[in-house]
């Protein structure tokens, strides 16, 4: 059932789901989630089971402002704390020690909590409205599948988990990846996910460097368990390759006007995305433009890849991004996107 996420009364209805152990879809400024109350076990192993992801992989915990923290986390060094005063609410997770015997379940087991506030006004007001029933914090993983395509509006999150699930719609996401995420367990910032929040922005608003994982398994240190860092995620069912706009028009010329449609929907198997205009030889091609900006690109992205899917596209060609830091979001979705 899909709520308008501006009416006070979705509001309270959700509110109270979440206070008695029930999911919820909402959004976010970066995608929508599946939330849960995050010291719910019974609720917690509810969205694994729903998500089909295994229960050891943490879940993000999302809180009204910086000063839900202290209820979840223990330890919160300097360079944290200066990310938040400059990111929150906002597309960015924290990942900080936990405090001992809190939200265990939805942290997956592990010593350390994910936690980011969203500045979505529909989060931020089911947040306020759950924490007046005494619920800390909103447990809430992209809703979708797992290793499946983020959604970004209420009716890609009703496509994956159906009409009985209580949504609130808030419109489509304005960022449109995952929030960026910063390990801040390590005594050092190190970026786990990139997003809208660049590693030079986290970089000037906390005064250190922030460490890439790679730099991590140079020194051998184990990296945490994040199914938004596997390698193959974020998968339409499509397949995705990426290539520059010369191999691309390449491809094209190779197919020539012969290119294969499916027979029962009479529609293309084959798409582009590309920022450069191509010429396809045959009408059996679904071209569609990429925009020049990469935010904008960030905001359609998994729209476009779920609409290609639903066209019956069975291979999408997609210009690969510019190698910019800006395009670091969008460029590392679109290589998990073409990992098999
Ligand atoms: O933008 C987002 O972050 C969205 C919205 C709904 O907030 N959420 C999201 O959640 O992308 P999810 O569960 O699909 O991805 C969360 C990532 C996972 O890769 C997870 O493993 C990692 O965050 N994560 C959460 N807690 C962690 C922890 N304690 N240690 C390491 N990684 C953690
Ligand atoms: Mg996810």
């Amino acid at each position: 059932m899909i709520l308008d996420g501006f009416d006070a009364k979705s509001i309270a209805a959700a509110a109270a789901a979440l206070r008695s152990g029930e999911l919820v879809g909402l959004p976010t400024e970066t995608v929508y989630g599946l939330g849960a109350d995050a010291e719910n076990e019974a609720a917690i192993a509810r969205v694994f089971a729903a998500k089909g992801r295994p229960a050891n992989h943490p879940l993000i915990v999302h809180v009204g402002d910086a000063a839900g923290v202290a209820h979840f986390a223990s330890e919160v060094p300097d360079f944290a704390r200066a990310l938040m005063h400059a990111f929150w609410p906002g597309p960015l997770t924290l990942i900080l020690r936990r405090q001992h015997g809190v939200a265990a379940a939805a942290a997956g087991g592990q010593d350390s909590i994910g936690l980011r506030c969203p500045s979505h006004p529909v989060a931020q007001a089911l947040l306020k409205a759950c924490h007046e029933l005494g619920v800390q914090g909103i447990a809430a993983p992209s809703a979708n599948l797992f290793g499946r395509v983020s959604p970004t509006t209420a009716a890609h999150v009703q496509s994956e988990f159906g009409a009985g699930l209580l949504i609130l719609d808030g419109g489509p996401c304005s960022v449109g990846i995952e929030s960026s995420i910063i390990d801040c367990t390590r005594g050092v910032p190190v970026l786990l996910r990139p997003g809208a929040v660049a590693r030079e922005q986290a970089q000037a608003a906390c005064g250190c460097k922030v460490l890439l994982k790679e730099d991590l398994l140079a020194h051998h240190a184990p990296t945490p368990r994040a199914s938004g860092t596997l390698e193959s995620h974020y998968a339409p069912k499509a397949k995705v390759r990426l290539m520059d706009a010369h191999a691309l028009q390449k491809a094209l010329d190779l197919l020539g006007a012969a290119a294969p449609a499916d027979a029962n929907r009479a529609s293309p198997l084959i798409a582009t995305y590309s920022r450069a205009v191509l010429k396809p030889r045959s009408a059996q091609v679904l071209c569609k433009r990429m925009p020049d900006d990469a935010s904008a690109t960030a905001q359609q992205l998994f729209a476009v890849l779920r609409e290609f899917d639903s066209q019956g596209v069975q291979l999408i060609w997609v210009e690969t991004p510019p190698a910019s830091a800006e395009w670091d979001g969008v460029r590392d979705r679109l290589q998990r996107a073409a990992a098999d």
